[in-house]
């Protein structure tokens, strides 16, 4: 039979997604975070380094620290574009001005936001429909006097009534929005809402060239998958943090999307840019300036992600890795795998451990020991390996 050609089987087309990390202003609104101007510039170093390619650096009208960290960033990492948010207000413009003025035009870029949900408009800010559009349309439109990127957010986009939402858009693309924002900002949304709402935005956006920029939080622990969902209903910017912090319950993971667009890029057909090996790294650096750490059993970078007590899993890891990995420690630069000991595993990780420790037992021995450590109790296995030491001697005795 002829063998195929390989180009009858091109490579999928891919199209380029743009990540916009937030971890700097959104990260950094996670309760007990407080990142120093330093931490802030290694953080955005690390995200440059990994190929990511906006980074939303602050909030300049916060304070003298925010734009200091901005303007140090601008200055000291090259590569990405540099956003920064700014609510619908002249002032807020003008200090990102402040923080922004030296990086080069394409370079920088502000996102402005206003709440638009009936409970916003009207516990939070006291403003009608009117008022609201009146903002945005001043906001927008001042801003693109200094600025060559604006993206404009309804705040509380997805509690928002879709006519008000499109109205909302329509407006600050008539001001001259680059991009619009679409904020899940309390994380209700599920992926079947959120794939109609986002088909709806793009169809507004996409035919006046705008871009359309996602961004959810986890309060349902649903913000991967609902970004995910906005990438496949077309979305061209998704707005991430590492290791998920952020507000309340915190925002899609860059690190999880990351790895779920390479892992199925058949399925979304998307180029991102980024080097995944970079991603335990800088999942690492943030926890430990941010002080949240990672949770063992967290998506992509948690300590148990390459690690398996369980006999039947670790039995299949010692035959072929890929029997029970996702993907390769060295595909998102972690230590590699790890086979701990529990009263679940079996024989061939208690061979294994027992060799770490120089103790070679006969196969009778090694099931003996094997029935030792099952049994034991939760005390025993406070101390593995002198429990492991005594069931080996018992096991040995026992064949004497
Ligand atoms: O969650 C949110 O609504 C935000 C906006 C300010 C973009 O973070
Ligand atoms: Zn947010």
């Amino acid at each position: 039979m002829p063998k195929r050609s390989p180009s009858r089987f091109p490579a999928p087309r891919l199209t380029p997604l743009i990540l916009s990390d937030t971890t700097l202003r959104d990260g950094a609104q996670m309760p007990g975070v407080r990142f120093s101007v330093d931490d802030k510039v290694a953080i955005a170093k690390a995200l440059a380094d990994a190929g990511v390619g906006v980074i939303e650096a602050g909030f300049p009208a916060g304070s003298e620290r925010e734009i200091e960290a901005v303007r140090r960033i601008c200055a000291e990492v090259p590569g990405p574009r540099i956003m920064v948010l700014c609510r619908a207000v002249a002032g807020d413009i003008d200090a990102a001005w402040e923080a922004l003025a030296d990086a080069a035009p394409e370079g920088r870029g502000v996102g402005i936001f206003l709440a638009t949900s009936p409970l916003h408009r009207r516990h939070k800010l006291g403003k009608s429909k009117a008022q609201c559009l009146d903002m945005i349309g001043r906001a927008v439109a001042y801003a693109r006097k200094r600025f060559l990127k604006v993206t404009f957010s309804c705040e509380d986009g997805s509690r928002t009534e879709p006519a008000f939402l499109r109205q909302a858009y329509g407006v600050a693309m008539d001001a001259g929005a680059t991009g619009i924002g679409f904020p899940d900002t309390l994380g209700v949304l599920t992926p079947e809402a959120v794939r109609r709402r986002v088909r709806m935005l793009a169809a507004l956006a996409h035919p006046r060239g705008v871009r359309l920029r996602v961004h959810f939080h986890n309060d349902l622990g649903l913000a991967t998958a609902n970004t995910l969902a906005a990438v496949a209903a077309g979305a061209d910017i998704v707005h991430l943090t590492v290791g998920g912090i952020g507000e309340r319950a915190g925002n899609a993971a860059l690190e999880e999307t990351v790895m779920a667009l390479i892992l199925n890029q058949k399925q979304y057909r998307r180029s991102i840019g980024v080097d995944p090996a970079k991603l335990t790294g800088l999942c690492r650096l943030v926890s430990r300036l941010s002080g949240v750490p990672l949770a063992a059993n967290k998506a992509v970078v948690g300590a148990n992600i390459f690690a398996t007590s369980a006999g039947v899993h670790q039995d299949g890891l010692l035959k072929h890795p890929d029997t029970y990995l996702p993907f390769r420690p060295e595909a998102v630069g972690a230590d590699g795998i790890r086979l701990p000991l529990s009263p679940l595993s079996g024989k061939a990780a208690l061979a294994l451990r027992l060799a770490e420790l120089g103790i070679e037992l006969s196969p009778d021995e090694l099931g003996r020991t094997s029935r030792i450590m099952k049994n034991a109790g939760k005390e025993a296995w406070a101390d593995e390996e002198a429990l492991l030491r005594r069931a080996a001697a018992a096991a040995r005795q026992a064949s004497l």
